[in-house]
């Protein structure tokens, strides 16, 4: 093995043997150990801006801000491309791929052979989860990537401080990234490198990343999909807890009283919206918080409530449609210190994406770093593009969002696009019933993965490419913890939190969306807490509790009982049609589906039938 030297600040022999062993396969030109300062992050701003792989904004308009083009072919998640190699076929199920973990290390050690020639390897420390927390966990990811190292630091608690937690021996998950694209002596480096071979690869039982040929997002920040939620949820498992595809936000009502709830919904259906939400007019007096806007780690405490924290310290999150009527919050998060990936620019220097302003500026660069042509019929930016931001940034931020205790759960929200069909809230029964739900979830497929647009795709959880195990697994992983917490509960007093369907995308017979969304989401926020509370009013449907038009607060808005109907009906043919492709979902997912929700879609189709 090569020796290599450590700085002094780094005293894991362990995870000094692991780089060198790291630097031996992939042969960079140099080491950098990361330290997470400021002086780091400006210098490879600098590099990056010499490179051509960043511009830096305008400086007024967007303090300390810059933007980065991908590759046109490096725009997103790939799926298809992102491996579970667990030593069983059928422990990684149905719905992730699966190679063996041998012919895998195989494949990865040829790919990994000499791709960091000519680049400098960087070592960014980093802690998912408030530095030290009982609740954090460490990981430390090798990339040639200067742009996932200043991602890094604003998406994790990344750098020094890392490894005084590390301590000599503590625990890492160790995760490995290139952009697949070694240079020869003297050849010239392109703006965003990246190889048309990607492999995106997770061993579950060792609690390994391996990244290969994306820079972009999920595939490139391995703290946020592949740590947070792929190997966490595999640690979830076997330890008692849960790592989810969830937001968190706090509500507060007029008398000072407060509720979290988490929320899970697929890829860019408003996430990052609901987490910031604004209550509209004729809500005065109430407030919306913010604690993360993706993903939540959940522990049980010792008297059986469910706490959850953020652990991520950053929001990397889709720009088209966002302004400030959709998310102002989100937008005064991203006044200064911001890296855009992927939006279009104006000639000033200043950012654009679809939906920012009614108006398309003038003179726009696009996101292939063109000059956009208003009647191309092409959008200036992509539709997945990004900003990357620190949440500390923004105004709706919680008091309690780096509490390492957690914050006490109230309710989860589970919700999928859905044009027809699913009605605007329902409440489950109890809790197998709104583990259905949340293993049933549809959703119309976007932009933040490759593939086919628009159609609908069973998303159980909103985890479908997150899971890091058997997803039939994680559905008994979910209906073990409701029966266990749920005991432990009910000697000390206290309830499970109650499970909520929702779907802001009811379409009219034209096509329109229905339900106005955004800030007057609050009005189903308000009626859920009201549910937790025990105060507000619901009738009883095949597919769970539901409000009725009264039972909603319509103060301040035009929303008539007509248009209440349309987002609420429940037609009985399409909900033959919806079991029927729940009961394929089951059927797909195999010989380890817990028979309690088969038994449970039984019951739900015969009431259905009997409407
Ligand atoms: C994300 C996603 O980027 O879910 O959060 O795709
Ligand atoms: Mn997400």
């Amino acid at each position: 093995m090569t020796a290599i030297t450590a700085p002094d600040f780094v005293k894991h022999q362990a995870l000094i043997n692991w780089v060198a062993q790291i630097a031996e396969l992939t042969k960079p030109a140099r080491i950098e150990w990361c330290d997470g300062s400021q002086e780091e992050y400006d210098r490879l701003i600098k590099l990056m801006i010499d490179n051509g792989t960043m511009v830096k904004l305008n400086q007024e308009k967007h303090p300390d801000s810059y933007l980065a083009f991908s590759d046109p072919s490096d725009v997103a998640r790939v799926e298809d491309r992102t491996f579970i190699c667990s030593e069983k076929q059928i422990d990684a199920g149905a719905t992730n791929n699966w190679q063996a973990p041998d012919e895998m290390r195989a494949i990865l050690n040829d790919k990994f052979d000499g791709c960091m020639a000519g680049r400098t390897m960087y070592v960014v420390p980093f802690s998912m989860g408030p530095l030290g927390s009982h609740i954090a966990h460490i990981g430390v990811e090798l990339t040639d990537s200067p742009y996932v190292v200043v991602s890094m630091r604003k998406m994790a608690r990344m750098g020094k401080a890392v490894y005084e937690v590390l301590g000599t021996d503590g625990e890492f998950v160790p995760c490995v990234h290139s952009v697949g694209k070694p240079l020869a002596d003297g050849e010239k480096d392109v703006a965003w490198p990246c190889n048309d071979d990607k492999y995106i690869v997770h061993f579950p039982e060792t609690r390994e990343i391996w990244s290969y040929g994306s820079g972009y997002g999920g595939n490139a920040l391995l703290g946020k999909k592949c740590l947070a939620l792929r190997i966490a949820s595999v640690m979830g498992r076997e330890q008692g807890w849960l790592a989810e595809h969830m937001l968190i936000l706090g509500v507060t009502n007029p008398q000072g009283k407060k509720h979290y709830v988490a929320a899970a919904f697929p890829s860019a259906c408003g996430k990052t919206n609901f987490a910031m939400l604004i209550p509209p007019t004729g809500y005065e007096g109430w407030k919306v918080e913010t604690v993360g806007d993706d993903i939540a780690w959940i522990k049980p405490s010792a008297d059986g409530k469910l706490y959850a924290i953020n652990p991520e310290a950053g929001f990397f999150g889709v720009a088209p449609g966002t302004n400030t009527k959709t998310n102002s919050n989100c937008m005064s998060s991203l006044s200064s210190d911001v890296i855009y990936t992927n939006v279009a620019v104006t000639e000033d220097g200043e950012v654009w994406w679809e939906g920012k302003t009614k108006e398309t500026p003038a003179n726009l660069t696009n996101w292939k770093g063109q000059k956009h042509d208003p009647n191309s019929g092409e959008k200036a930016s992509h539709p997945n593009a990004r900003f990357t931001v620190s949440a500390s940034q923004c105004p709706s931020i919680d008091p309690d969002w780096e509490n390492p205790e957690g914050v006490p759960i109230s309710a989860f929200i589970f919700g999928g696009r859905r044009g027809d069909t699913v009605p605007l809230v329902s409440e489950a029964v109890d809790w197998v019933d709104g583990v259905y739900k949340a293993a049933t979830m549809g959703s119309e497929t976007t932009a933040a993965a490759v593939g086919a647009q628009g159609v609908v795709r069973r998303d159980p959880f909103a985890m479908l490419p997150f899971a890091g195990y058997n997803m039939a697994d994680y559905f008994s992983h979910w209906l073990d913890m409701g029966e266990k917490v749920g005991k432990i509960a009910q000697e000390n007093g206290n309830t499970l939190p109650k499970i909520f369907n929702v779907n802001w995308f009811r379409k009219d017979g034209e096509g329109n969306f229905v339900w106005p969304g955004f800030g007057q989401n609050m009005r189903v926020l308000e009626w859920i807490i009201g549910r937790c509370e025990g105060n507000a009013n619901a009738v009883a449907t095949p597919v769970g509790l539901v409000p009725t038009y009264q039972d909603l607060n319509w103060t301040a808005i035009d929303f008539s009982q007509d248009d209440f109907d349309t987002v609420t009906h429940l037609n009985k043919d399409e909900w033959i049609k919806e079991l029927a492709s729940h009961k394929e979902l089951f059927d797909k997912l195999g010989e380890r589906m817990p028979q309690e929700l088969i038994d449970h879609a039984d019951k739900l189709l015969a009431q259905i039938q009997a409407m």
